[in-house]
């Protein structure tokens, strides 16, 4: 067995999970002892959650690159680590052996270096799923700078915003990126977004898409150009090398930007030791991969979950990472298929969002498509409706593979709570079991734990945690208190996930969705104030409230209620002005489904907007508003519900 780690039966799922919890210091060493270490650690876990303080292998040196490719070089080198599927489906796989990976990683430390990035500066990554992307991404980690990527949906003023907070120093892009029938102007967006910044001293650009850009003098740098001076620099005698930076376990390893329900997105940071530890033994153990398997994980690397389940936990484990550039729907709606059967792949994880878009396409792009490589499926990032569900588990699956639910968070930087590919039972629409380590606990507004049962026969409350798993978030970027704030003071001694849910009397959890002003359309978070923000930008609005509402593909639909000053303009045009307004101060991802112009907003006499309300509106559930009698002006409420569009 190649990971002696790997958990096969029901028994040793318990006993791991029994183990870890009595004795998590023994638990997590016996796993450590398996990666590779420049230096062990002193102790295994100091932490308190009031602080909040958490180190894991506190005193060990590593560098993750080493345990992602160079540990794998003697015996897998020639086995592909990416398999690069593009955007175009008549343009040229590309396939990274281990070998191949390893150079191009040393070729990218070594540039990196060339242009003066050092151990600890903030490198920004704006790029398409590129091989390069990854080779980025870990170049930065071979030299200990601290990578933040940001997803090429998000607009210049985002960007801004996040090198701003991060006092990035450098940026690596591409010159555009395609996805589906788009080519999206990268570089352009990169030079609009360092309009006014002092900070970046840098910009490396890919070739992708062969857009025109405008490379500026002693800033701008071709990837291309200088890659080939540091090929002749790493290469002697046909023997490549790069030294890999020494890490301390707790050095900060990437900075990702999330949206919460206050403010401005914040900037979690994830460090080395742990994040590596918890990537690899969550992608071995939920989706029980054996080598040689090709993993398909449908994520963009802007996210968290291309983080940990494209690069950093199949890398470690030496499996195949399958890579793509475009969109499930490009050219047709077959094209995830066509991709399982050309590369027979054998894990498929993806988003709820992606299932039901899919499935309104029927099983016709399903037909003709050879699926049997496939052994497991996953899905991640919202709740899975049960027809989705059913649809997965029967028109791709055919009912032989196993569906893990994972759920996670940016915070929690790996799964924390799935069932085991074949091993525990997967039940539809829960995500069922925390893993090993993972010690969750549901409680009131007031922080009690819950201890009486629903009608039901459940436990109802806000998902926290008890303790921290190895990929723990360690901070907000540049404010503490604000990682705090967030997480840790709602209740005390414990993590605050954000979310609710149920747990029933196996023990098993059904995620219910956020308690907090957070959304989440298609699987990607987006703050409520954020977007209220973006679209009080625009001239013509005084005011505006934003909530979410079902959607039958994304999950969750964004419902906008705006007050404009003079409504005189053709309205659709007002409507469209306020769209182009948000997709330029967040991203088109943050662009409301609904905007609805009104003349009052239902506030509470101490001026707070009364959001049940408005959600109860938007859902379309106007018998059941509630009490308004607390309203300063109860009539707007009728108002509104006879101009609900
Ligand atoms: O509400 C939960 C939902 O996604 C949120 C985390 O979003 P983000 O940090 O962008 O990470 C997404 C990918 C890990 C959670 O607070 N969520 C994630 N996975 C699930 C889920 N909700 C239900 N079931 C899941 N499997």
């Amino acid at each position: 067995m190649l990971y002696p780690y790997q958990i096969r039966t029901v028994e040793e799922y318990q006993n791991a999970y029994r183990e870890s919890i009595e004795n998590p210091e023994a638990f997590w060493s016996s796993v450590a002892e398996h990666f590779t270490w420049k230096r062990r650690w002193d102790a295994v876990l100091n932490w308190n959650f009031k602080d909040p303080h958490v180190e894991w292998f506190k005193g060990a040196q590593l560098n993750i690159t080493e345990n992602c490719i160079d540990r794998h070089l003697a015996t897998r080198g020639e086995e592909p680590a990416i398999i690069w599927e593009p955007n175009h489906p008549e343009e040229r796989t590309r396939v990274v052996t281990y070998n191949r990976l390893h150079k191009r990683v040393c070729q990218v430390a070594q540039m990196l270096t060339n242009l003066g990035v050092q151990k600890g500066d903030r490198v920004c990554i704006y790029m398409g799923m590129v091989p390069e992307l990854a080779y980025a991404v870990l170049g930065c980690a071979r030299i200990g700078a601290v990578h933040s990527v940001i997803f090429g949906g998000f607009s210049a003023q985002s960007i801004a915003d996040r090198l701003e907070d991060a006092q990035a120093t450098y940026i690596i892009t591409c010159d555009g990126a395609f996805r589906g029938n788009k080519d999206i102007p990268l570089k352009s967006i990169i030079d609009d977004a360092l309009i006014g910044n002092k900070t970046v001293k840098k910009v490396i650009v890919y070739t992708r898409t062969r857009t025109p850009v405008s490379m500026i003098k002693n800033r701008d740098v071709w990837w291309e150009d200088e890659m080939e001076h540091a090929e002749s620099q790493i290469e002697r005698d046909g023997v490549v090398s790069f030294p890999a930076v020494k890490m301390d376990a707790e050095d900060p390893l990437f900075i990702l930007y999330t949206s919460g329900s206050t403010g401005k997105p914040k900037g979690v940071v994830h460090s080395c030791a742990g994040y590596m530890v918890w990537t690899n033994y969550t992608f071995i153990n939920v989706f029980q991969y054996t080598p040689g398997d090709v993993h398909f994980c449908t994520a963009d690397v802007g996210w968290i979950t291309g983080h940990s389940y494209i690069v950093y936990g199949p890398l470690s484990a030496g499996a195949t990472s399958l890579m793509f550039e475009g969109i499930p729907t490009w050219p047709d709606a077959g094209r995830f298929w066509d991709i399982v059967d050309k590369h027979q792949v054998n894990i498929l994880y993806t988003a709820p969002t992606a299932i039901r878009s899919l499935m309104g396409y029927g099983e016709a792009p399903l037909q003709g498509k050879n699926l049997t490589s496939l052994k497991v499926l996953g899905t991640v990032g919202e709740p899975i409706n049960e027809e989705a569900w059913h649809w997965y588990n029967e028109q791709v699956g055919k009912k032989r593979c196993p569906i893990v639910d994972t759920w996670w968070q940016t915070e929690t930087g790996g799964i924390l709570i799935s069932n085991l590919a074949g091993i525990t039972p997967a039940v539809p629409g829960w995500a069922t079991l925390p893993l090993p380590g993972v010690q969750p606990v549901l409680v009131d507004e007031q922080g009690a734990e819950i201890t009486q049962q629903d009608a039901d026969g459940m436990w109802k409350g806000n998902l926290c945690m008890r303790a921290p798993w190895p990929a723990i978030i360690r901070t907000t970027y540049g404010d503490h208190e604000r990682c705090r704030t967030n997480y840790f003071a709602t209740y005390e001694n414990v993590y605050f996930t954000g979310d609710g849910a149920l747990k029933n009397e196996e023990g098993q959890f059904r995620i219910t969705g956020r308690v907090d002003d957070v959304l989440n359309v298609s699987g990607h978070r987006i703050g409520t104030a954020e977007v209220e923000n973006a679209i009080n930008m625009h001239a013509g609005v005084v005011e505006s409230a934003v909530v979410g509402f079902p959607h039958d593909i994304k999950g969750q639909g964004i419902y906008a209620y705006v007050i404009c000053t003079n409504l005189h303009k053709d309205e659709n045009m007002t409507r469209q002005d306020i769209l182009q307004t948000v997709s330029r101060i967040i991203g088109p991802i943050a662009k409301p489904d609904k905007i609805q112009f009104v003349k009052g907003l239902p506030k509470t006499r101490s001026g707070k907007i009364m959001r049940r309300i408005l959600r109860k509106i938007a859902e379309g559930e106007m018998a059941n508003l509630g009490d308004t009698s607390t309203l300063l002006d109860p009539g707007v409420v009728s108002e509104i519900v006879d101009g609900k569009i």
